[in-house]
């Protein structure tokens, strides 16, 4: 038996730190029941002190997960530290990681505390910490970038105050892969205490670094790494969890360490994040992405029909990606549409099913071949339509050469229904004036994109749109046979986010990446 690495998912905490990736709490539920299906170990689901939000998500996540250890994030005062046990406290199995500054720059720029003072709040922080749960982990902010006696201090410090896991972030993802190893060996082999902790890896991907610098920390004697979907995270991301499970799947010969995810939920779980946040995943994204099995040459297509080990490491089902079926058609009933959805991962309720099923019949009039894909994005669109408060009930463009483009739009906001008719530079113009004409805000749009879930032109639309009004960014993603249609509906989606997200953060904080 090989020795065993944690998976610390921060997907939830520092990817939803990433401009524009907000989650709503039935998403955050929705993610965590995922991850603890696909076993990860220890979930971190927000930083408590930052907002009203971030403190329900994690005490109701605590009150559901079973399986999974619940982490809150916590900075160095004693007001977050209770705020943090607080909403962890209905977890089975609950963690506190509480952080601060380590290097000379944050230390005297950052916190503006001489690094005396910073010891001290170490051994008082992970004391406290430590009296409130039993797990804790203790984090050196900018760790990367700390002389390292100084490091060795404050990690024997934290050890004897009690802390459980001891995490060495490269908070700027500068770190090269051997000299981030070489941190954990002379650490392990050097502070008194290290062999009674787990030592964690925290990599951003500021120079696509991430997942190498964490693999090279496991070398070094790391036992837990911390990750996201997608590799979501502050600025660049944080390592991919998928890269990381895999790498350490398929090169057991080289790094000899299991982990107890279930593979074949990664590409689920990326299609949630992705529908979540807004964000596409690229499309040759190593794992995950739609081409990460695709082989287009005609030499590779060639090998791949003799034998598909010539250019496949790892068999696509192992990831849960199948193969871009044809499912199902118009003929096809509900229990074969139950069937197809108990394997994409889905188990709807009643009321969710009959609903999914009618979509399901209207886009199969629609459109001739309904693909895997499809029943995602349509199962998904209907998740985020039920929870927001503003709905796109109707739509009518005019478009074409003769113009003016114009667009009649129905919106119901809070359960009444109101309407418009705008014109624009182009019908998405049109369409987008609409809905600033009934909801009025001073949100820019940031980015629309379009793309095809499927292949073929009957295939449905995906388009991502980002707003930002300045001072929050949010995203939402939607899809339907109809582009206009799908851009209102991520329009409207960006739309509910940004206002549920000012909602939560009045009067919150931010946390570091
Ligand atoms: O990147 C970082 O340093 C962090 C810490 C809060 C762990 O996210
Ligand atoms: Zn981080």
């Amino acid at each position: 038996m090989s020795e065993q690495v944690f998976i610390f998912d921060t997907t939830m905490r520092d990817g939803e730190q990433s401009p524009g990736a907000s989650m709503t709490l039935e998403e955050k539920l929705d993610l965590a029941k995922l991850l603890e299906d696909m076993r990860v170990d220890i979930i971190e689901a927000g930083f408590p002190i930052a907002s009203q939000g971030d403190f329900e998500a994690v005490n109701a996540i605590s009150k559901i997960i079973k399986e999974s250890t619940i982490c809150g994030l916590s900075r160095a005062g004693q007001k977050d530290i209770e705020r943090c046990a607080e909403a962890v406290k209905p977890a089975a199995r609950s963690r506190i990681h509480t952080f601060i500054s380590t290097s000379p720059l944050h230390m005297k720029y950052k916190l503006q505390m001489e690094p005396e003072k910073v010891l001290e709040k170490i051994h008082d922080s992970v004391t406290l910490a430590r009296n409130l749960v039993a797990e804790v982990e203790w984090s050196a902010e900018d760790a990367t970038r700390t002389e390292r006696d100084f490091l060795r201090r404050a990690v024997e410090i934290a050890i004897k105050a009690g802390a459980t896991t001891i995490n060495i972030p490269d908070t700027v993802g500068y770190s090269f892969p051997e000299e981030y190893g070489a941190i954990f060996k002379d650490l392990i082999e050097n502070v008194p205490g290290a062999d009674k902790v787990i030592f964690s890896a925290h990599c951003h991907n500021d120079l696509g670094l991430a997942v190498a610098n964490s693999l090279s920390a496991v070398l070094n004697g790391a036992r837990q790494i911390e990750c996201a979907i997608n590799g979501l995270g502050e600025r660049a991301g944080n390592a991919a969890l998928e890269e990381i499970v895999m790498a350490l799947r398929v090169r057991r010969n080289a790094l000899p360490y299991e982990t107890k995810i279930e593979t074949t939920r990664l590409t689920t779980a990326s299609k949630m994040v992705s529908r979540i946040t807004g964000f596409p995943v690229q499309y040759n994204k190593a794992i995950v992405g739609k081409n990460a099995f695709a082989h287009e040459s005609g030499i590779h297509q060639d090998g791949m029909l003799k034998n598909a080990e010539t250019y496949e490491i790892m068999n696509p089902e192992t990831v849960g990606q199948g193969a871009t079926n044809l499912v199902m058609g118009k003929h096809s009933g509900r229990h074969a549409f139950k069937d197809k959805l108990s394997a994409l991962g889905y188990e709807l309720a009643d009321n969710a099913f009959l609903d999914a099923f009618q979509r399901f019949k209207d886009l199969a009039d629609r459109k001739k071949f309904v693909y895997d894909d499809d029943i995602v994005a349509l199962v998904d669109d209907a998740a985020a339509y039920i929870a927001d408060t503003v709905k796109v009930k109707r739509l009518r463009v005019v478009a074409g050469t003769d113009g003016p483009q114009t667009a009649e739009l129905d919106l119901e906001i809070n359960g009444e229904n109101k309407w418009t008719t705008q014109r624009g530079n182009g019908p998405v113009d049109a369409v987008f004036n609409a809905i600033r004409a009934l909801i009025p805000h001073d949100a820019v749009l940031e980015l629309y994109q379009v793309h095809a879930v499927t292949e073929g032109t009957d295939a449905q639309a995906e388009v991502s749109v980002r707003l930002s009004d300045g001072e929050y960014v949010t995203s939402a993603r939607a899809s339907d046979a109809d582009t206009l249609v799908a851009s209102a509906k991520a329009y409207v989606g960006a739309l509910n986010r940004l206002i549920a997200k000012k909602e939560r953060h009045s009067g919150g904080q931010k946390a570091a990446g």
